[in-house]
């Protein structure tokens, strides 16, 4: 579950989030679209606490975030967060010097509770799952770009997280693979996790998302479910928008 209110968020003295309020029941999925520097990224940033901000609060998971804490409470909540959190970046940020495999089992190694070859297996499982089990051995700069970002999920994915958020995933995937992507995005969604998804593919979020968020300026113009915003949007800047989509 995913509670922000009233978020203001402003880089040196300019305001790019305008008092926004968002709600994301756990199980499901939110898209969030808008045009460049809309907010987006930023937006996703100070839910999953990667970006302090100035005015409102955020529930993500049971951790509340505020910008009254002090830098070492702040901190401290981060550290919880970050066990319930999953995140997938814009720039994926891989381990230029590690394989495929070593980029996806990396992180469960040293956190979670489970043994090398314990994690070696589930590794190739999700590598074979989303079709990249020839890349296990290749470190990332001889990845294509769309396997790169199957790395960067899969990374993500091993460390089960209750909610996993998204930057632009899947951008380089062809139609088909995406499509698959989005099969194992909806399964991580009945399985009762959160998805926060932000993406410039209107089609990739038919059939993933269950609410939209249209935003404009570090405002949110329209949300709602995802049929009636893709659809039947009621705001004419959203169907101006969704017109080139
Ligand atoms: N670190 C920063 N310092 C100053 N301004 C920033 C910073 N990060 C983002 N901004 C500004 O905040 C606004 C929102 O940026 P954001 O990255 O959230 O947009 P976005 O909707 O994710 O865009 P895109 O679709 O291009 O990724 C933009 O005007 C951007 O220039
Ligand atoms: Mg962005």
């Amino acid at each position: 579950m995913i509670h922000v209110s009233g978020l203001e968020k402003f880089f040196q003295g300019k305001r790019v989030l305008h008092g926004l309020n968002v709600d994301i029941p756990r199980g499901s999925a939110l898209g969030i679209i808008g045009g460049s520097g809309s907010g987006k990224t930023t937006l996703m940033r100070c839910i999953n606490g990667l970006s302090r901000f100035e005015q409102g609060r955020v529930r993500c998971g049971d951790i509340d975030l505020l910008p009254t804490l002090s830098e070492k409470d702040y901190k401290k909540r981060l550290q919880s967060l970050r066990r319930q959190v999953g995140m997938v970046f814009q720039h994926l940020y891989l381990f230029p010097h590690k394989t495929a495999l070593q980029n996806v089992i990396e992180a469960p190694l040293y956190v979670a509770n489970i043994s090398r070859d314990q994690a070696i297996a589930e590794g190739e499982r999700w590598l074979e799952r989303f079709g990249i089990a020839h890349t296990a051995h290749r470190r990332p700069d001889a990845l294509s770009g769309g396997e790169q970002q199957r790395v960067a999920i899969i990374r993500a994915l091993m460390m089960k997280p209750k909610i996993l958020f998204l930057d632009e995933p899947t951008s380089a995937l062809d139609p088909k693979r995406s499509s698959d992507v989005r099969e194992i995005f909806n399964e991580f969604v009945r399985q009762g996790s959160t998805l926060v998804l932000v993406t410039h593919s209107i089609r990739f979020l038919r059939g993933l998302a269950d609410q939209i968020l249209y935003m404009e300026s570090g405002e949110v113009v329209e949300s709602g479910a995802a049929e009636q915003v893709l659809d039947a949007p009621k705001d004419p800047r959203t169907r101006a928008f969704l017109e080139y989509a």
